[in-house]
């Protein structure tokens, strides 16, 4: 399956996922679906960018999917109920005990999906479903955030409040990890949802606003009570840096605590590959870089390690150049082996299309990635207008 950007379907293009434009509604499009001239302009209409579809030149290529469709869309909801509760009430609202059961109790599940899947590299996933940018971006952040604490947690262990590495009860940490994560910009909505919508940059004002959303976060998780101290902790402390250049208190090190360190990684790399109301996603190669860029002065090394070797710099679908000058797409990733993807050629140095050809680049040494801004999906020809 591939993703296809709405103006390079043709007519006759199997739809292979459901495209939902909101949660609550059945999809515009159901799976199995064959594009049609109207489909395209209801699409468009709907502000939907892209669709997944099936067809030859995709066939075994697979989105790396952490989440099941089913915990995904309980957890879609349970977070829009509360991000209700604090954003609906005049004068910033309040989280009660009953919703945050339910963040808990999903957080659980979703821990659940990421321990089975635990020999799949990490990747974004399609939160398509989400809409709007703050329940992607929860979603995908949490999704990454659970993926990369459980492999720390078995490589490195879980710091206790001594300071000392544990590696039991894993599945107890993830899911207070997960609450955690889930709710990390909660703050947000009781601080001003206009702000988080603003397609302009924030004025110097507005970003102190902003800058207050961990502190109120975590408030609105002690009033409701109930929750883990170490939940209150990731989200208070989430924009804490390694080097101490962070906030809100400014911690440097081991002074921040660990599972607010994972989240800060996993806040970031979907941050700068999500597209936001002013600019355009960064690809994931390049937030792959920048994360690696950024380890010891905003980021944990322990944390930068563990994200290095198993989140996919070149995800299943991405189109990249190959240093014998051939273009291909990512077909499988594997973990550990991140760099080495297995992939299908499409096209030879010469530009002429081949095969396909499936290489596996951990058994070609001499073989890299040279670039990834190949679209094997993009058509010469025009697209007819009907
Ligand atoms: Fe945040
Ligand atoms: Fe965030």
């Amino acid at each position: 399956m591939r993703r296809v950007s709405i103006p390079n379907l043709r007519s006759g293009d199997r739809v292979s996922r459901a495209v939902y434009t909101r949660y609550d509604a059945p999809p515009l499009l159901r799976a199995g679906a064959h594009i049609s001239d109207g489909f395209r302009q209801s699409l468009e209409r709907a502000g939907v960018n892209s669709v997944w579809i099936d067809d030859d030149l995709s066939a075994g290529i697979e989105p790396l999917e952490a989440l099941q469709d089913e915990n995904r869309d309980d957890a879609i909801a349970v977070i829009r109920k509360a991000f209700g509760e604090v954003s609906s009430a005049p004068g910033g609202g309040k989280l009660t005990p009953k919703v945050l059961d339910e963040v808990r109790e999903v957080a659980e599940r979703l821990s659940g999906d990421i321990r089975a899947n635990a020999d799949r590299a990490l990747a974004l996933n399609d939160f398509a479903n989400a809409d709007g940018y703050t329940m992607k971006h929860t979603l995908a952040a949490t999704a990454l955030g659970l993926g990369l604490g459980l492999r720390l947690f078995q490589k490195y262990g879980w710091l206790d409040y001594r300071g000392q590495r544990n590696f039991g009860s894993i599945d107890e940490r993830l899911s207070i990890l997960g609450v955690g994560l889930l709710l990390l910009d909660i703050g947000k909505l009781a601080v001003s949802p206009e702000l988080l919508y603003k397609p302009e940059r924030l004025t110097d004002d507005e970003w102190q606003l902003l800058r207050a959303h961990p502190e109120v976060g975590c408030q609105l998780l002690k009033d409701a009570g109930g929750v883990s101290p170490i939940s209150r902790a990731v989200v208070r402390s989430h924009h804490e840096r390694w080097d101490g250049t962070g906030y809100p208190e400014g911690k440097r090190g081991a002074d921040i605590h660990q599972f607010a360190r994972i989240a800060a990684v996993a806040d970031v790399f979907d941050a700068l590959t999500s597209d936001r109301p002013y600019r355009a996603a960064e690809a994931p190669h390049f937030g792959y870089s920048y994360i690696l860029s950024r380890v010891g002065h905003d980021f944990d090394p322990e944390v930068v390690d563990i994200f290095r070797t198993s989140v996919a710099p070149h995800p299943p679908g991405t189109g990249v150049v190959l240093s014998d000058g051939s273009c291909a797409v990512v077909k499988h990733v594997q973990p550990g082996m991140v760099n080495r993807p297995v992939v299908r050629v499409v096209l030879d140095s010469s530009g002429a299309k081949v095969g396909p050809q499936d290489v596996n680049l951990a058994a070609h040494p001499e073989m890299t990635i040279v670039s990834a801004d190949f679209d094997p999906w993009a058509r010469p020809e025009p697209v007819p207008l009907a």
